[in-house]
């Protein structure tokens, strides 16, 4: 378990950050690495031909090591709807053929399909688990011989109300799906397994569970569509690229592996190095010291949650770094903002708040927010 690593942070003390799910703060660490990035760009003359190589190659190795993956597998993206529609583009659908998704998906997970569908004369089949069945048997039995493409996250972004990836991909094997997974509210938080749960693409974007920059993420490609097509024809991902010399000797050959789904200048000199520090930091801690720290944490927190009457799901129910807990009908509408003059961050959505503190947070401030929140209900 991991003490309080408020300290690498720039968190003032009278702020309660409840909101990883949002967007977590920049490490310290995270910051320099930038702004050293940055000033590169001041000097270019100091920026090299490996410059464009090392660092990029660095966090695609590192990345893989979350994930377990081979690092030829992963490409650099800026968003988790750039890797999601290159999934979309590459992934085959027949007419009347199906496309599952989970009512309430984040909307990048959603609307590439939604296109797809339109254009290949397929359909979306959007299922909504309304009696609260458990969630992973109810997409399970959902799957049939109709879906060629399922798309899911690991967690609802909602409510943290977790799917069981192995069980999806086991009956997905027997229908003969592609499975495509957001991972942007779980990986950095949450161990997975890609040697498990084999998805066929998997995206994430680093600006929340993996403490990174805006506009940076990766998307994992199984090596089956290593042949496939890029959103961008990018000089960078072809063959020899590092020959500047010799770019206009055009070639229809691409750099091995994912790196031809690359996004076009994801050298990106100053970010790329911030990404870099914060896939060090998460390895550092580990994921599973991560996950068991923040488990703990709020395992705590629901339990007071639940003693002033509201309600949350159980702890099988839920990844370990979410907790949501419904409201009461009759709260009061402006809970968010009576919290904030208080100095308390954290999201609502739908009729649920969505309460994801993390390594920054301690026991003290979590009974000052469950205090001030049984006042403002
Ligand atoms: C599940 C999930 N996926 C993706 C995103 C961000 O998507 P994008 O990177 O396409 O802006 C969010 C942001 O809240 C999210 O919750």
């Amino acid at each position: 378990m991991l003490l309080s690593q408020r300290s690498l942070f720039s968190i003032p003390s009278d702020i309660v950050y409840l909101n990883t799910a949002y967007m977590s703060p920049l490490l310290k660490s995270v910051m320099i690495a930038i702004n050293q990035g940055t000033q590169a760009k001041e000097n270019p003359w100091k920026i090299k031909i490996p410059d464009f190589y090392e660092d990029v190659n660095k966090a695609r190795f590192l990345f893989s090591k979350i994930v377990n993956a081979k690092s030829d597998t992963i490409a650099i993206i800026p968003s988790a709807s750039y890797g999601i529609e290159t999934a979309a583009k590459n992934l085959k659908l027949s007419s009347q053929k199906e496309i599952l998704i989970l009512e309430d998906q984040f909307p990048s997970n959603v609307y590439p399909w939604i296109r797809l569908a339109e254009e290949q004369n397929g359909n979306i089949r959007m299922i909504s688990n309304k009696e609260q069945n458990d969630l992973t048997s109810f997409i399970v039995n959902s799957i049939d011989e109709k879906c060629q493409i399922v798309a899911l996250p690991n967690v609802l972004w909602t409510t943290g109300e977790l799917i069981d990836l192995v069980k999806v991909r086991q009956k997905c094997n027997i229908v003969n799906a592609a499975l495509v997974l957001d991972l942007t509210q779980s990986v950095g938080a949450m161990s997975i397994d890609f040697r498990e749960v084999k998805p066929d693409f998997a995206v994430v974007a680093n600006y929340k569970w993996m403490l990174g920059p805006y506009t940076t993420g990766f998307l994992y490609v199984d090596p089956k569509y290593h042949e496939g097509r890029p959103l961008e024809e990018g000089w960078i991902s072809r063959k020899n690229s590092q020959n500047f010399i010799n770019l206009v000797n055009y070639t229809n050959k691409y750099q091995t592996g994912a790196v031809r789904f690359d996004m076009g200048e994801r050298s990106n000199f100053s970010l790329i190095p911030g990404v870099v520090a914060a896939l060090e930091q998460l390895l550092n801690w580990s994921i599973s010291e991560i996950e068991a720290t923040l488990q703990n944490q709020n395992a705590t927190l629901a339990n007071k949650l639940k003693n002033i009457g509201l309600s949350v799901l159980n702890e099988q129910q839920r990844g370990p770094h979410f907790v949501s807990a419904e409201l009461p009908s009759d709260s009061n509408p402006d809970l968010l903002s009576i919290l904030e003059s208080k100095n308390i961050y954290l999201s609502k959505r739908a009729n649920s708040l969505r309460i994801t503190p993390h390594l920054w947070s301690n026991n003290e401030e979590l009974d000052y927010f469950v205090f001030e929140l049984s006042k403002a209900l």
